[in-house]
C-alpha cells in the first residue's frame, strides 16, 4: 500500500529534520509498504519549509506544501486532499513534527490498518496509553475536558481519544468525506473529522500510545482553538438530534390529527368505538407519511414503502403497549397524582422508543459501501 504520512508545521525548524531522518530510519522496517511524508507547512517564518526543501533534493518520497497560516485543520484538509487526489494514497496518517508521537508506533498504527480497522487512533486514554507525568494542571484539564466535551456533548462515546492527533485512515473513508464541509479551522478538526468518519460507518480502533512532551519549540494550541472545538462539539450534537426534532415535531402534529379526526368522525355519527381506532390509525399513517417526506427524506432507504408502512405501525402498536404499562405503573406507584400527569409522562418512553426502531428499522439505510470491505491493494 501507499502510505503518506502527514506532517503539519508551523516553526518547527528545531524539529522537522530530525524527526523526517527517524521516521526514514523506521521505514527501513516497514518494506512492504511504500512510505511517503508530507510536510503542510504554513509559510513558517523559521524556515521550516527551507529544511525540508534541503532534504527533498536526495528523497524523492519526502513531499512539501506550503501555504498562508490558516490553522491546524486547515493544513490537514489541504494535506489530506492532496495526499488522496494527487499521492494516491490508501492510507494516510496525522503526526505532528514535535516527537510528541514517537516514530516507531507508526507501524503499530498501520498494523491496526492491516488488521482491518479503517482508522486507527494513537490513544493516550485506553489501557497502556499515557499523557506526560510533567503535564500541568491545566493542560492535562484541557486535553481531559476536551474529551469529554467530545464523549458526551457532541456524542463519540465509544471513543476514549477523540482530541488525538496521531492516526491512520483509510483513503477510501476520506473519499466518502467532503473535508471541505468540515467548516473547521483549527485544532477542532480532530473530533470533526473523527465524527465524520463513525457516521460513515468506518471502523476505528485505539491503540494505547504514549504521548511525549515536546523538548524544542512551543504549543501553538490557544484560545481560539478551545472556543472551535466547544462551537463544533455543540454542532455535531444539533445535527445529530435534527431528525429527532423532526421525529417529534411529526408527533405533536399526530395529535393534533388524531383528536381532529375523531371530532369529525363523531360529528358524522360514527360510533365511538369506530372512531377512536379509526382516528388513530389515520394519525399513524399521517406520521408516516410526514416521516418519509421530511424527518428522513435525505435517507436512502433500503425498505420499500409497504413495507415500512407496516413496520411502522408494529412500531406504533409497540409505543402504544409501552406508553399504557407505564402508564399503568406510575399510576400503581403514585396513586394521588393527577392521571393527566401520568398520561404525559408515559409519552416518553414511547417517543424515544419510536425514534429509536423507526430510525434504524423501518427507515434503515442501505447499506453504503462498507469501508471494511474492499480487499486491500
Ligand atoms: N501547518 C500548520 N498550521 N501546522 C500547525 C498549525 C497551523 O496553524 N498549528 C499547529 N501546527 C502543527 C505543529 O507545528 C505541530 O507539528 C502539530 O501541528 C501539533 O501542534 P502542537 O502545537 O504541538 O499541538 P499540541 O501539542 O498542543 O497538541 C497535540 O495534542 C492535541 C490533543 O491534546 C496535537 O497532537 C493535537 O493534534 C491534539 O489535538
Ligand atoms: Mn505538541
Amino acid at each position: 500500500m501507499k502510505i503518506v504520512i502527514i506532517v503539519p508545521t508551523y516553526n518547527e525548524n528545531e524539529n522537522i529534520g530530525r524527526l523526517v531522518a527517524e521516521l526514514e530510519c523506521r521505514f527501513q522496517v516497514i518494506a512492504t509498504h511504500e512510505m511517503h511524508i508530507l510536510v503542510v507547512d504554513d509559510n513558517s517564518p523559521d524556515g521550516t519549509a527551507g529544511t525540508v526543501r534541503e532534504m527533498q533534493k536526495n528523497n524523492a518520497r519526502l513531499h512539501l506544501l506550503t501555504g498562508a497560516k490558516a490553522g491546524l485543520g486547515a493544513a490537514y484538509i489541504r494535506g489530506m486532499r492532496h495526499a488522496v487526489d494527487v499521492l494516491g494514497a490508501d492510507v494516510v496518517f496525522e503526526m505532528d513534527a514535535d516527537f510528541s508521537h514517537k516514530p516507531e508506533d507508526v507501524s503499530r498504527l498501520l498494523a491496526a490498518i492491516e488488521a482491518g480497522a479503517d482508522f486507527a487512533i494513537g490513544s493516550r486514554y485506553v489501557p497502556g496509553g499515557k499523557i506526560p507525568e510533567n503535564w500541568g494542571l491545566l493542560r492535562k484539564s484541557i486535553s481531559r475536558y476536551g474529551n469529554v466535551v467530545a464523549r458526551y456533548l457532541a456524542g463519540l462515546y465509544r471513543i476514549r481519544d477523540c482530541t488525538a492527533g496521531f492516526r491512520a485512515i483509510r483513503s477510501r473513508v476520506l473519499k466518502q468525506i467532503n473535508l471541505d464541509d468540515l467548516k473547521v479551522q483549527g485544532y477542532a478538526f480532530q473530533i470533526a473529522l473523527l465524527h465524520k468518519a463513525i457516521v460513515q460507518g468506518a471502523k476505528v480502533k485505539e491503540i494505547p500510545v504514549e504521548f511525549v512532551d515536546r523538548t524544542q519549540g512551543s504549543s501553538k494550541l490557544g484560545l481560539k482553538d478551545i472556543r472551535e472545538f466547544m462551537l463544533h462539539a455543540l454542532m455535531i450534537r444539533f445535527d445529530d438530534s435534527r431528525s429527532f426534532i423532526k421525529f417529534s415535531i411529526v408527533g405533536a402534529t399526530g395529535l393534533v390529527v388524531n383528536l381532529g379526526c375523531f371530532g369529525l368522525l363523531l360529528g358524522f355519527g360514527m360510533n365511538k368505538y369506530l372512531a377512536s381506532p379509526l382516528a388513530i390509525e389515520l394519525s399513524i399513517l399521517w406520521n408516516f407519511f410526514l416521516n418519509n417526506l421530511w424527518t428522513f427524506r435525505a435517507r436512502e432507504v433500503l425498505f420499500k414503502i409497504s413495507t415500512r408502512g407496516v413496520i411502522f405501525n408494529l412500531v406504533s402498536l409497540l409505543a402504544l403497549c409501552l406508553s399504557f404499562s407505564t402508564f399503568l405503573v406510575l399510576n400503581h406507584l403514585f396513586p394521588n397524582v393527577l392521571p393527566y400527569v401520568h398520561q404525559i409522562v408515559s409519552v416518553v418512553p414511547a417517543v424515544v422508543v419510536n425514534y429509536f426502531l423507526n430510525s434504524r428499522w423501518t427507515f434503515r439505510e442501505t447499506k453504503k459501501t462498507a469501508p471494511g470491505e474492499e480487499v486491500p491493494s
